[in-house]
């Protein structure tokens, strides 16, 4: 079983164990016997089987089993003590059970929610607000069904309640770090100097584009989704003109997976403003990182994103004088950006005949928010690249299936064979050579950690270590209270940044301690894999920009700091970035 699918049957277990306590309580104040009796027989089982899921986190090393350990052991022991005994000599009148009964309900609802709301890091604040919400709701019960708790028992809750309530928040609201990303708007300039060898002009607008033989409302760049392809040739100098004709809310261009210089990396109000209607901004770069990317807006991205506004961006090796480089066009050579445009998943199908014996190369990009299922059916291939780096030894695979990142790029080769042959993403046939019917949806799924062949970390010693936990939970430190998604229990813009200086070896160990999936993406820089879940990666490095960090999962990385500025770190699935899941790495 999965640390994910563990966290996920403790949690249903909770619920059930808060539910059948509650619900035990009202029947029994209802003076329902029999259900009150069935109700509070299952909220033991229940209870009880925490006591195994509990240990079972702890055994396979969840990083979080303190808080259950904590805050949710203590008042489920608390319940049981309280409620147990009274189960057993049921008294004649059961509605005498029925504040033991509740409060067994309440304090496993409590616990339950500080583990939804309030998240990572456990606090001793939490708990006590947690304590002070039981005792308080076991009064108010308590007088509510006109028993008379003898007038001492009465005082002690409410003052236990109270003091609990009065630590409990002045825990909670004392300042933490107030942390401050500088934004830097100075701009240094740190464009290539040179004439620009690829120039490009985009224009982001409004637009209605034909998908899927319908009129869609988008956002476009030059009028078309995905917007125009980006080639150039290692060496070149890219210039891109970007002009917003009529996004009221502002565009920039993040260029996905290029370690580009900071002022040229797009984020508005960290690198830049957001480029405004009539308004323009020029970015130049030199093409030196060969490989598969794609751009798009970083301006209200998960919006910006999902409506239109990204494209492809593709680097070609240049050709060495008297060395045997298929020449452009010797080969067959496809991107594939995947997108769901209102509902309609790009891009559409194409066929085309390819003669048996030429090298193809499929760019897998995948635009959306969440992961996709690539399968090459057909033929034996090879994964020659992930996020623009190659592998190193990649062996042959057939019959297997890829999963794509948010965000991310696999580059798969093959040599054409005489039969046709096809890739599905998500079972929908994207582009093939002739008709292939294969199920492929059975595939067993690569992992990229142990493909290719292996090679010894570059480094022995790391000069900085950071742990994000990703997590949800309440954040009030907004005007609005939300249900942020969080890191290291903050929201941005209140997620301390990661300083590092110039030159050194950073390594970050992420930690998704909730039930969804965060591709995570940092600007500017690779990674290299270290680690998943205390496993060492043993295949080709793996220099990765995107990577999924699935529920319960723990991904050690790592990275020369040699790109100096302020970039963004973030959760590539953009409405949990625009829900606070957003962080900057900084040079000091
Ligand atoms: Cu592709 Cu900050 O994003
Ligand atoms: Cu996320």
């Amino acid at each position: 079983m999965s640390v994910g699918s563990l966290i996920a049957a403790d949690l249903g277990v909770a619920v059930l164990a808060a539910a059948g306590w509650l619900g035990g309580g009202a029947a029994a104040s209802a003076r329902r016997r029999r259900l009150a009796l069935g109700l509070a027989a299952l909220a033991l089982v229940a209870t009880l089987a925490r006591a195994v899921t509990i240990t079972t986190l702890v055994r396979a090393g969840w990083w979080f089993a303190a808080e259950k350990v904590l805050i949710a052991a203590p008042l489920s022991l608390a319940a049981l003590a309280v409620a147990g005994p009274r189960l057993l000599r049921v008294p004649g009148d059961i509605r005498a059970v029925a504040v033991p009964l509740l409060f067994a309900g309440y304090a496993n609802g409590g616990a339950l929610l500080v583990t939804v709301l309030h998240g990572y890091p456990a606090s001793a604040g939490a708990g006590l607000l947690a304590v002070a919400g039981v005792l308080t709701a076991t009064v108010v019960s308590w007088r509510a069904l006109g028993s008379r708790p003898s007038r001492a028992a009465y005082r002690v809750a409410l003052a236990v309640a109270v003091g609990a309530l009065v630590t409990g928040t002045g825990l909670a609201v004392a300042p933490g770090a107030a942390p401050a990303v500088p934004h830097d708007h100075r701009n240094r300039d740190e464009r290539p100097v040179g004439e620009p060898t690829r120039r490009f002009t985009l224009t982001a607008g409004t637009a209605t584009v034909r998908v899927g033989g319908r009129d869609v409302a988008a956002w476009a760049f030059n009028g078309q989704v995905p917007g125009p392809e980006l080639t150039a040739t290692a060496g070149d100098i890219i210039e891109v003109t970007l002009r917003n004709r009529d996004i009221a809310r502002g565009v920039t261009l993040h260029w996905h997976g290029y370690d580009v210089p900071n002022s040229q990396d797009g984020v508005p109000g960290v690198t830049q403003e957001a480029v405004l209607p009539g308004q323009e901004f020029v970015y130049r770069f030199r093409a030196d990182q060969v490989g598969t990317y794609w751009y798009h807006t970083h301006a209200v991205s998960d919006i910006g994103v999902r409506k239109g506004l990204y494209g492809v961006l593709v680097v070609r090796p240049a050709p060495v004088a008297g060395v045997d480089v298929p020449a452009p066009g010797a080969g067959v050579d496809v991107t594939v950006p995947v997108h769901t445009l209102a509902g309609v998943a790009l891009p559409e199908p194409r066929s085309e005949r390819v003669e048996a014996g030429t090298p193809v190369r499929l760019r897998l990009i995948n635009t959306d928010s969440t992961t996709h299922r690539y399968a090459l059916a057909g033929t034996p291939f090879q994964v020659a690249a992930i996020d623009g780096f190659d592998l190193r030894g990649p062996q042959p695979l057939r019959d297997t299936a890829v999963l794509v990142p948010a965000g991310g790029r696999y580059d798969l080769v093959f040599s054409a064979p005489a039969t046709p042959v096809a890739l599905f993403v998500d079972g929908r046939a994207v582009w093939s050579t002739g008709s292939v019917s294969t199920a492929t949806d059975r595939w067993p799924v690569l992992d990229p950690l142990s493909y290719g062949a292996g090679s010894p970390v570059p480094w022995s010693r790391f000069d900085r270590d950071f742990t994000l936990v990703l997590d949800r939970g309440l954040d009030l430190r907004g005007l609005l209270p939300r249900y942020a998604h969080t890191v290291n229990g903050a929201a941005d813009p209140d997620i301390p940044p990661q300083v590092v200086r110039l030159g050194d070896i950073v390594r970050f160990t992420i930690v998704n301690r909730s039930l969804v999936v965060h591709p995570w993406h940092l600007h500017g820089h690779h990674v290299l894999v270290l680690s998943r879940n205390g496993k060492p990666a043993t295949g080709s490095p793996l220099w990765l920009d995107s990577f999924d960090v699935r529920p319960g999962e723990v991904w050690e990385v790592a990275f020369p700091a040699d790109n100096p500025g302020v970039w963004a770190n973030h959760c590539h699935n953009l409405p949990h970035a625009e829900a606070g899941m957003v962080l900057h790495l900084m040079y000091g």
